[in-house]
């Protein structure tokens, strides 16, 4: 069918025909078409962006912002309320350091127990120097799902709420629209969205999440690395965000004493951007939108159900929801007897590219009681035969393990 064309596409499975690639959760593969996009960039007019006045200079500019353009229109934003950064990381850390100044002993903020540590440690750090109280919504540990009677953690004092829309470790999808209603109810609390896990899976309208800021990272979305996007508010970027980097291109004006910013989404994009990084990424909304979400959505639901079924019937414990309506196509699991490191070996001697470990969530394994689990997480170029491939490489650990 239409993956198998897919497959044919990205330039890392054409040079390793035997590779079974069940690793996009930690980093997607990226197609020609953004390669080629990147490479044109190099190739035909590599130049700084908003600076030049000659013609390569303006064609990068034009690409660069083109892009933008394409990438708000993926999450149905505007195209100033687009930022560039390096990823998820870095718009979390920046959201971080510009919002929590503003907090003080007698605020709190909610995040979930199942966040990645990108959206766990720069709240901590902050915490610790302004004073304010971190709280948690739980997790079920039976479904895996967010417990809703814990939504009451959000009250009067909430300044911020920021949470994972999908679990890097269970696949779990948040009930965004639910948390960021009763976020607003509350306290009119700031809502952030870590979207690095759904970007690629599920269609995402900021309009209709109505959250004020979501994050996400190029790199699991098919595109380059080192590229990613905080998006803002028109209102949150003009009034309340202030710039968190200085220097070139960021400043409408300048004097020896002072400067005055530019307008967004330029103030908060100091220096010379990620140029090809930029490119990229708007080659990969293209790719994306070429297959369609309704393809994808199809197509990942169908594998997530085989992989879940198979796991359980060869006595894997799945942690994480049992059907695809609940969860994407990140699937945690462990065998009892057996560490996940082994297995991770163990498979990838059949050339089955999964992963093992705590995930960068190491609170909500020790929650759990799991030292590690082992991760298989599918892309837009998985097929079934990429599924009996990890299985029979998980049936002769099982044998293994077993004498
Ligand atoms: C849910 C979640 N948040 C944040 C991150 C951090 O993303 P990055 O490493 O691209 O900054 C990840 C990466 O795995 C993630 O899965």
């Amino acid at each position: 069918m239409l993956i198998t064309k897919i497959k044919q596409r990205f330039p890392t499975l054409k040079n390793n025909p035997a590779l079974v690639y069940l690793d996009s959760a930690a980093s997607s593969l990226t197609p020609q078409i953004v390669i080629d996009a990147m490479n044109e960039y190099y190739q035909k007019y590599r130049s700084n962006v908003h600076r030049g006045l000659y013609d390569i200079s303006l064609k990068a500019t034009e690409a660069y912002e083109g892009a933008r353009v394409e990438i708000a229109k993926f999450i149905n934003a505007e195209p100033n309320e687009i930022i560039f950064t390096a990823g998820t990381t870095h718009g979390l850390n920046l959201l971080a350091y510009t919002l929590a100044p503003r907090l003080t002993h007698r605020d709190n903020i909610v995040l979930t127990r199942m966040e990645h540590h990108a959206n766990l440690v720069p709240w901590q750090q902050m915490a610790k120097h302004y004073g304010f109280e971190i709280r948690f919504i739980e997790l079920d540990t039976t479904s895996y799902s967010l417990l809703p009677t814990s939504f009451n953690v959000i009250d009067a004092n909430t300044k911020i709420v920021s949470f994972a829309h999908v679990s890097n470790v269970l696949g779990t999808i948040a009930p965004a629209k639910e948390i960021i209603k009763i976020a607003r109810a509350q306290s009119r609390a700031l809502t952030i969205i870590d979207a690095a896990q759904s970007i690629a899976h599920i269609p995402t309208d900021v309009k209709d999440l109505d959250c004020d800021f979501l994050v996400f990272s190029g790199h699991k979305m098919y595109g380059p690395t080192g590229i990613g996007v905080l998006y803002g508010k028109k209102v949150m970027l003009e009034e309340h965000l202030e710039p968190f980097f200085f220097g070139g291109d960021m400043v409408a004006d300048v004097t020896y004493a002072d400067a005055v910013w530019n307008d967004i989404p330029y103030k908060f994009e100091a220096g010379t951007p990620p140029i090809a990084g930029a490119i990229g990424l708007g080659a990969a909304v293209k790719f994306i939108q070429g297959i369609g979400w309704e393809g994808i959505i199809q197509h990942e639901q169908s594998l997530t159900n085989k992989l879940i079924n198979q796991l359980t019937n060869n006595g894997v414990q799945i942690i994480g929801p049992k059907t695809s309506n609940d969860r994407t196509g990140v699937v945690s699991f462990v065998i009892p007897t057996v560490h996940p490191h082994d297995i991770g070996e163990i498979v990838n001697r059949a050339g089955v590219a999964i992963r093992v470990g705590h995930h960068c969530a190491i609170p909500l394994h020790k929650m759990l009681r799991l030292t590690g689990t082992a991760r298989a997480s599918l892309g837009v170029y998985n097929t079934e035969e990429d599924i009996d491939k990890l299985m029979e490489g998980i049936k002769n650990v099982i044998k293994i393990f077993e004498k």
